[in-house]
């Protein structure tokens, strides 16, 4: 049996959508993405919606808007994608990386709290694998302090912590629908923000830097081409329509998983914390204890047929941040045990319950194995 790793979730209403906007003349900047942003927004109940080309080109005007500069610090969890990270870099600020709960893998607000300088602006909070962080402590932190607070919600959309969604919960969210997403939009992002200052400009940078008073080819201000195709945001609009369908196979599929992960030796389902009154699925994310050679694990899945991945590879420890930064291994400690032992099965709402079966089936013979245990400690 050959499992992907994920896979969207496409009907003839999305076929049906996009080829209605290759009949029209109005490929970009016409009126999908403007319905796209609407039903968006009234999904999250936000005042403004803006949709981007990637999750990543949202995030980098989020920074530009909350004023970060060269030389700024923005507090942000090295338990992430690298493109809640590279954001900060774009703008020649800092990103300090602070630890995580080690059971659902999001920011330790103790940790926000102790990293605040004098030179911090902001702090780029990331929901991981559709799980919200700890909000009310962060929120808190932020007003103390006078910071800017940014959600990175690629990863949540639909979660809801304590009730209120995830993305409305800071000054400005992104979301990304990149096809291993909750919903697709083959590539694609959307700002959301209640700030309507932070909107405008939001819309005048994705599209060159022209304001709404500007006349064709003029520019008032730097900006860059993150505009949303038409096919996409069409798709975006069937996608986002069928959201609760999308979210609830995926619930099906991740409760499959839990009851055969528990049967299991030497596994743990995913961590769902109190503050979790809605979890969205997005990836479907095990611990390993200490003494599972994780690595092994994935070899011997990847033979017979059946992918998987760590999820994440810290981002301080990636070549690129260890040369520029010198971060090393022993800086945070539960983000490097994350790193080690966490490993994303496949998963997707069209996943069915016999492909479920044939991953924790090879899960089990995986663990069965000589040599798959192994001594983390010296003599
Ligand atoms: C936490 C997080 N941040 C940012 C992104 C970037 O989104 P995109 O791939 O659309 O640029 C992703 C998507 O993979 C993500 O998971």
């Amino acid at each position: 049996m050959q499992i992907p790793m994920s896979s969207p979730d496409i009907t003839e209403a999305e076929r049906e959508a996009v080829n209605e906007v290759l009949d029209t003349r109005w490929l970009s900047i016409g009126p999908k993405i403007e319905q796209f942003e609407a039903d968006f927004a009234r999904y999250l109940d936000a005042q403004h919606a803006v949709g981007v080309n990637s999750g990543t080109s949202g995030l980098h005007l989020t920074m530009i808007a909350a004023d970060v500069r060269e030389g700024d610090e923005v507090i942000t969890p090295s338990f992430s994608f690298i493109a809640s990270a590279n954001c900060v870099l774009y703008e020649r600020a800092v990103p300090v990386f602070v630890d995580i709960d080690p059971l659902t893998g999001n920011m330790d607000p103790q940790a926000v709290e102790d990293a605040i300088t004098e030179r911090t602006k902001a702090i780029l909070v990331v929901h991981a694998f559709g799980q919200p962080a700890d909000m009310d402590p962060i929120q808190a932190i932020a007003r103390k302090h006078n910071l800017r607070l940014i959600e990175d919600a690629c990863e949540a959309l639909g979660a809801e912590y304590k009730g209120n969604k995830a993305g409305t919960l800071g000054e400005a969210s992104v979301f990304a629908f990149y096809p291993n997403k909750q919903m697709t939009t083959g590539e694609g992002g959307m700002i959301v923000t209640d700030d309507g200052d932070w909107a405008n400009l939001y819309r005048s940078m994705r599209n060159q830097g022209r304001d709404v008073f500007d006349a064709w080819l003029n520019h008032t201000r730097l900006g860059y081409n993150y505009r949303l195709d038409e096919m996409s945001a069409a798709l975006g609009v069937v996608q986002l329509r069928r959201l609760e369908e999308l979210l609830a196979k995926r619930a099906q599929v991740a409760a499959w998983y839990n009851e055969r992960i528990d049967q299991l030796p030497d596994l743990h389902k995913p961590h769902i914390a109190e503050t979790t009154t809605r979890m969205s699925w997005f990836v479907y994310v095990i611990r390993c204890e200490d003494h599972v050679d994780r690595n092994q694990v994935m070899a011997s899945l990847k033979e017979r047929g059946v992918p998987s991945r760590p999820y994440f590879t810290p981002i301080h420890l990636q070549p690129f941040y260890q040369e520029r930064f010198g971060w090393r291994r022993g800086a945070l400690p539960n983000t490097e045990k994350a790193g080690d032992t966490f490993l994303a099965l496949p998963f997707s709402s069209v996943m069915s319950e016999a492909q479920v079966e044939y991953v924790c089936q090879e899960l089990g013979a995986a663990l069965d194995k000589k040599n798959v245990r192994v001594s983390r400690h010296s003599p």
